[in-house]
């Protein structure tokens, strides 16, 4: 049934029975849902998944003459709600609306119509949006939703490659979230395949033997650059905040809460399928928001952060692995569920996006803009890496979000793809010295540095205890 047909059927509902019933069932909001999805790419990754927005043209499907030898799989938790602190911080400015005894005007007026908060119950931080506990039973951008459809694309591309090992095993971190995602994955991979869950912990004692190493690097420090981020202007916030307080007299408003309010928007998107806070903004207000994200994430977690790679290369290195041994390895899709932030270490090790160039505080760099974050990892990402073999020789590539982005210096092969020979030097030119072994220092919590559970989860079975986070 589409999505008009839908609208007619439940016009026709409400024009039956009473007049009351038209604001019980929230007709406009329902006509929002599906409308906002241009802002998506704007949301710092933390609304509804999208595909990568810059399709070059390549196609994902195995080139001609070739034959799909393994699949790999970095994949983040899908939709969920905001985190405890965040959520808690957007409360209060939830709250500083919710006791405004005013109108509201312009772009607050939808505080006037009876609002409800979208997180109804607190116990719902950090967790997965899901069927049971999304707001709105018409949200088309739960996390479990997300993750089901991703298992059923999963099949429609790689089912040769697990077909004949329908007994495999899936990686997930032991955050409740990730484990959540990794489950409906699975869910929607159908009675056909058995799939055993090995769950890591995320905890330091670990070491690199994990799916979040950046826990068990001593010398990591995500905030080593927090000096040069607090230089990127907060003026768009002031802007926010000065034309909401100017429309609503005695409203008083602060960049802080015009911070909050783009986590409102894109979290009440994934609870409720629509939003009004995310009308609140300008389109530049909007990239001045998703730019100062992408600087977070690039100088806190990527490339500008000096162990960023370090991080990274645990499981650069464990992937590289996997393909080396391909021939060897029966199973021949592996998949890890974890945290973007550990998907962005990852990547900056494999250099995918690394221009070496550093990104500016001072300007939007339009033109040389290569690292977006929320087009990398939003919720739900899907970073794959692809092996075939054409003729004999192998081929590595990487498929992010739907699109397939060639390494930008080996790309040779059929589909942009790197020849196995050359990515195995390239994976030794990008990790080199700056890995974990030689750059992390000692941990107290652990003296283990190199990851194994792709290779003795049998005998180790994890099954780390699950925690909301
Ligand atoms: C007003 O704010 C307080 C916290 O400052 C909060 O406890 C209360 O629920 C708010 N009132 C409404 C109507 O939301
Ligand atoms: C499913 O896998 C488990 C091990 O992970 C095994 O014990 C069990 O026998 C398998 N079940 C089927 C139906 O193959
Ligand atoms: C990590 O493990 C140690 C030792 O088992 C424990 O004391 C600590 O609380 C754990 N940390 C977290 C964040 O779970
Ligand atoms: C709403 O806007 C109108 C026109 O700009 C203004 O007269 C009125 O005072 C505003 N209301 C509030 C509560 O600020
Ligand atoms: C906003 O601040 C002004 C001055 O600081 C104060 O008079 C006013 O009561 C405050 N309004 C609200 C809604 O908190
Ligand atoms: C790379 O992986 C291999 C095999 O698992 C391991 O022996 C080696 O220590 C790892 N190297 C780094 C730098 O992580
Ligand atoms: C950033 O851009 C400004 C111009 O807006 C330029 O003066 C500055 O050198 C650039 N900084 C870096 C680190 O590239
Ligand atoms: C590929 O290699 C195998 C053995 O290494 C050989 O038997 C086969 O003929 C080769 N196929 C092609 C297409 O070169
Ligand atoms: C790490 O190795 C050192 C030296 O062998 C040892 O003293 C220490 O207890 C080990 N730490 C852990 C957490 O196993
Ligand atoms: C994990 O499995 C081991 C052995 O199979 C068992 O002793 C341990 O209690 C299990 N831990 C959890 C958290 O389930």
């Amino acid at each position: 049934m589409g999505a008009a047909t839908l609208l007619t059927l439940l016009a026709s509902v409400v024009v039956i029975s009473d007049a009351a019933a038209i604001k019980q069932l929230h007709f406009t909001d329902l006509e929002k849902i599906g409308t906002q999805e241009a802002i998506f790419p704007f949301l710092g990754g933390a609304g509804p998944h999208f595909s990568f927005p810059l399709d070059y043209g390549i196609p994902k499907e195995v080139p001609e003459k070739c034959e799909m030898t393994q699949v790999q799989v970095f994949a983040r938790h899908g939709e969920r709600y905001p985190t405890k602190s965040s959520g808690t911080s957007m409360l209060q400015t939830y709250y500083k609306l919710a006791n405004y005894t005013g109108t509201f005007n312009d772009s607050l007026s939808f505080m006037n119509d009876d609002y409800e908060f979208f997180v109804q119950d607190t116990s719902n931080f950090e967790e997965e949006t899901t069927m049971k506990n999304s707001l709105d039973p018409l949200n088309p951008y739960t996390g479990e939703m997300d993750a089901k459809k991703h298992s059923r694309e999963f099949l429609a591309q790689y089912e040769d490659l697990i077909s004949d090992t329908p007994n495999f095993a899936i990686f997930t971190s032991n955050s409740k979230r990730c484990h959540d995602t990794a489950k409906f994955f699975i869910d929607g991979l159908g009675k056909d395949y058995n799939i055993s869950l090995q769950v890591v912990d995320e905890n330091a004692t670990s070491g690199a033997n994990s799916l979040t190493p950046r826990y068990s690097c001593a010398k990591f420090d995500e905030d080593e650059n927090s000096d040069l981020l607090a230089t990127y202007s907060q003026d768009y916030l002031t802007d926010i905040s000065d034309r909401l307080n100017n429309e609503n007299r005695g409203l008083n408003l602060t960049a802080k809460d015009a911070s909050n309010l783009f986590a409102w928007c894109a979290y009440e998107l994934n609870v409720r399928g629509y939003s009004y806070v995310c009308d609140v903004f300008t389109e530049e207000e909007l990239i001045f928001y998703s730019y100062e994200d992408d600087l977070e994430s690039y100088y806190e977690n990527g490339n500008g952060n000096s162990l960023g790679t370090a991080v990274g290369s645990v499981l650069f290195n464990a992937s590289a692995e996997l393909l080396k041994q391909s021939d060897q390895l029966d199973q021949k899709a592996w998949l890890s569920f974890t945290h973007d932030s550990d998907l962005v270490n990852y990547i900056a090790a494999v250099g995918l996006f690394d221009d070496g160039n550093k990104l500016n505080l001072s300007h939007v760099p339009f033109r040389d803009h290569v690292y977006r974050k929320s087009w990398i990892v939003p919720q739900g990402a899907r970073i794959y890496t692809q092996q075939f073999s054409c003729s004999n020789q192998t081929y590595v590539r990487y498929v992010v979000n739907d699109v397939v982005i060639p390494i930008e210096s080996c790309q040779s092969g059929p589909g942009f793809s790197c020849p196995s020979k050359s990515f195995y030097e390239y994976v030794e030119s990008r990790i080199g010295e700056n890995n974990f072994i030689s750059s992390c220092g000692s941990n107290d919590a652990s003296n283990i540095t190199s990851l194994t559970f792709y290779w003795d989860y049998q005998q180790n079975n994890y099954n780390a205890t699950l925690f909301k986070k």
